[in-house]
Order: structure tokens, then sequence, then C-alpha cells
């Protein structure tokens, strides 16, 4: 193993500025994340039935080169020794997700002992190794029968989410402290119905809005649940992906897109969460295209249920305008044009703009506009056309230069009064990426897909020896 990666910031060393990863506290939590459908494989072992993304992979020019998560990085059957990894990594914490189709193969009626054992395993096996476990309920594998239903669209969808955690919750709960409902529920909603970039793969608008509003409500059924059956302190929380949208100008069309960006990827979920109700600019946005949230009475006050942690996923930010090429405001279905304007910065291989200093801004406006929330970075990190030498290692300069940039970012909003108590690394392993498969790697592990076998990258060993030296500090 390489153990001579960089500890330092190059930027700042040349700098001769302190590093502001230095500010951070010795007690802040610092972990890595994955989840089911990306690692564990082992698709029709123990009683899982099929989720939404099984279905998806399988229709033609969905996934890239036809990849699923049939085998994906194999953890279901190598669960010990990733956690074994995790250790030499010196991380405190793991968030990881529970396979819904494993706990209730077809989303309803009685808990499977068979797939829940599964997590019962990882948990203690964590515990055993000084490893906090860090739950998410639904990252994206919805059972295929609910989507068959109607999915995330229609209102059942959240009851059946609030029944299922209650099984995870019950089973899990003496050893687990922390509970995120779910991940990313813009993905869900915008990318699986609105746009039909992921599962279920739907290209319809309002279904993505009825999404939405499920989604929040499924959230606020489960947590006032949880809270409710728990027998000593839990942290309950949702983790969200957000971006600071700027105004390519100063533009009234331009301030109107970076508005309706942040609008539809930040406030839309955090107004309804914290102060109980739905932006308005958003919602008369929304009327005009003849389409309203399906709210009943009571749902803000079940969706605003006090929560103990907000988790903030980032990878990058974006610039607005309302104007298109040609210097139209209306596309061809008479909606307002959205055009992303690049910052002209270096990119990852998803082709995300770096903009580290995007990071800082989002999280000291979280602070400032929903107050009294702690906040933990549940993912951060960056894909890159790794190069690995004869002996499987990456030098992935690019990766470490992302985690310092971004890292500092997170402990210059501190400075600035943002109250995050952690971060986790995006991702653990090198998995399965969705839409893209398994060509675009956020790893700090690398998989050879074909032996399965772990190679921690030069990132990896930098996050070590960042958390050690932070850790030690104090
Ligand atoms: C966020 C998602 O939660 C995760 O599943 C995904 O792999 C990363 N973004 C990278 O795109």
């Amino acid at each position: 193993m390489d153990t001579t990666a960089p500890t330092l910031d190059p930027a700042r060393v040349a700098s001769g500025q302190p590093d502001p990863i230095d500010s951070l506290p010795a007690d802040f939590r610092w972990g890595v994340a994955t989840s089911s459908y990306q690692i564990e494989g082992a698709v029709a072992e123990d009683g899982r039935t099929a989720s939404i993304w099984d279905t998806f992979c399988r229709v033609p020019g969905a996934v890239h080169n036809g990849d699923h998560g049939d085998i994906a990085c194999d953890h279901y059957h190598r669960m010990p020794a990733d956690v074994a990894l995790m250790r030499d990594l010196d991380v405190d914490t793991y968030r990881f997700s529970v396979a819904w189709p494993r706990v209730q193969p077809g989303g309803r009626g009685p808990v499977n002992p068979a797939g829940l054992a599964f997590y019962d395993r990882l948990v203690d096996e964590l515990l055993a190794k000084g490893i906090d476990p860090w739950v998410t309920l639904y990252h994206w594998d919805l059972p295929q029968e609910l989507e068959d239903a109607g999915g995330w669209p229609v209102r059942d969808t959240a009851y059946r989410f609030a029944d299922y955690s209650m099984l995870v919750f019950d089973q899990l709960s003496d050893r687990v402290r922390t509970w995120t409902t779910l991940n990313e529920p813009w993905c869900s909603a915008m990318l699986g119905y609105a746009y039909g970039r992921h599962a279920p793969g739907k290209r319809d608008f309002e279904a993505g809005m009825h999404a939405v509003h499920h989604l929040l409500l499924g959230h606020g059924l489960a947590t006032q649940r949880m809270r409710a059956a728990a027998s000593g302190p839990v942290d309950l929380g949702i983790t969200l992906n957000m971006s600071t949208s700027t105004a390519a100008s100063e533009s009234e069309a331009d301030l109107n897109a970076a508005r309706r960006a942040d609008g539809l990827g930040v406030r839309i979920y955090l107004d309804p969460l914290v102060h109980g109700r739905y932006p308005q600019d958003i919602v008369a946005d929304l009327a005009a295209r003849n389409i309203e949230l399906p709210v009943r009475d009571g749902d803000l006050e079940i969706i605003s249920t006090p929560m103990d942690v907000l988790g903030v996923n980032y990878y990058f930010s974006t610039q607005h305008s309302g104007v298109d090429e040609q210097g139209r405001t209306e596309d061809a279905d008479g909606l307002p044009v959205d055009r992303e304007v690049p910052f002209g910065r270096p990119r990852t291989a998803m082709d995300w703009e770096i903009v580290p200093e995007g990071f800082t801004e989002l999280l000291v406006r979280l602070g400032r506009d929903y107050p009294g929330l702690p906040m933990v970075i549940t993912e951060n990190g960056s894909a890159f056309d790794d190069k690995p030498d004869e002996s499987g290692f990456v030098a992935d300069d690019d990766r470490v230069d992302y985690f310092a940039s971004h890292i500092g970012a997170v402990a210059r909003a501190r400075q600035q009064g943002a109250d995050i108590r952690g971060y986790f690394a995006w991702s653990l392993l090198d998995n399965f990426e969705w839409a893209y498969g398994y060509d675009k790697r956020f790893g700090i592990v690398r998989v050879d897909y074909d032996t399965q076998v772990r190679t921690p990258k030069r990132s990896a060993l930098w996050y070590r020896d960042t958390i050690r030296r932070v850790r030690n500090a104090g």
C-alpha cells in the first residue's frame, strides 16, 4: 500500500494560509457512505424481490452499457471484509441504506426475517469494530409491486413506507441511534417520475410533483412513528441533495430562472419540512401550469414533525439563465426557459463543475434560513477516470484535491456560523452509479469488478490521514 499520500492541501501550502480543515473540532464526525442497490448484489437471495431499479436496468438503453446491480460489489457476501476496510480508514461512522425489498418483499405485509438478518449482522459487525451505524431507510430501491400500484405519485406509498420503516426500526433501534428516512427525494421525484432518467423512468412533471409531496409525507409519517416508538435517544432526519443556484446576470429573466431552480431544488423540501408550508412562489409557478400539490388537511403538520439532523449531499453548483441562445424566454411548450450557463470551472467525470465555494455558500445559507437544525454532510465526492498502475493502485490526486477543497469549504461554513457536525465521503467503494452504470467511479477504494478485489486509492489514505490529524489535534 502506498503511504505517501499527501496529507496537506497543496494550494494551502503554496499560499501559506492555515488549512481551514484544521479548524474542525476533534469530535467532528467522519464517515463513509454507500447505498444498498449500488453495492450489495445478491438481488434474488434470502427472499429479496425486485425493486424498480432491477426492472429499470432491463429497459434497453436505460442504463449505460446495460449494467445492473445483480452482483455490484458483492457486498452482501463480503460485508465483514468491507467493514474491516472501514476500520483501517479510521472512520467513526458508516452510512448505509436498507433495501426495502429485502426486508419486506413486495412492499407490504410481514417482515422477511432472512432479509432483515443481513442488516442485523452488519450493525453488529460495525459496533464490534467501533463504527457507528447510520441507517438510511430509502435510497431509491422501491419494491416493484408498489410501483405497479402507482409508486410515489400515489398517496398510499407514503403509508407503506412508514410501515416498512417501523419493521427496520423495531429490529435495529436498540443499536442504531441515527436514522435518515429518505435519500435525495429530488432524485426520486424528478429524475424518476418527471424526467425519466432514473427508475421507474416516467416523464410526467405533474407525477413528479405528486411524488414530492408523498415522499415528504412518508418522511413525516415515519418520523412520527419512530419518535413515538423510541425507547432511548434517537436522531431522526432526512438527506437532501442541494446546490447553490446563482443567476447568470442581474436580468429579471435570469434572476427568475435561479429562483425557480432554488425553489424546486431546496425550498420545496425544506420549507414544508422546517416551516410547515410550501413556498408560495413555487406554488404559483405550478398553478400557472395547472398543477397542484396533493396536500390534504394535516399533511403539513406531519411533514414538519421536528427533526434532529439534516443530511446535506453536495456535488456541484449551477448558474442559470432564463433566456435561451436565440434570446427567447419561453420554450416550445410555453414554459419559462431554464438554461444552465457554465461557470467555466474544471469538471469531474460526471461533467459536474467543481465549485467548492458554492458549498460554503449553501451551508451558510441553510444555517440562516433553517436555523436550529444541525447538519451533517451525508455525501460529498467525485468521479474521475481513474488509472490504476500495474499493482492496481490509483494515485487519484484529482479526487484528493476535490476532497481537500470541499472539506475546506465545510470548515469555512462552520467558521461563518453554520452548525455542521460531520462529513461522510461518497463513496467507500466504486459502485453502480445508477444510469451511468459502473463506468463512473466515486470510490475512495477501487473495486476490480472481475475479481472483486478492493484497493484503497490515494484519496482513501489522504482521508484517513486527515481524519487522524483533525482528531488528534483536539
Ligand atoms: C447521490 C446519491 O445519493 C448517490 O446514490 C450517488 O451515487 C451520488 N449522488 C453520486 O452521483
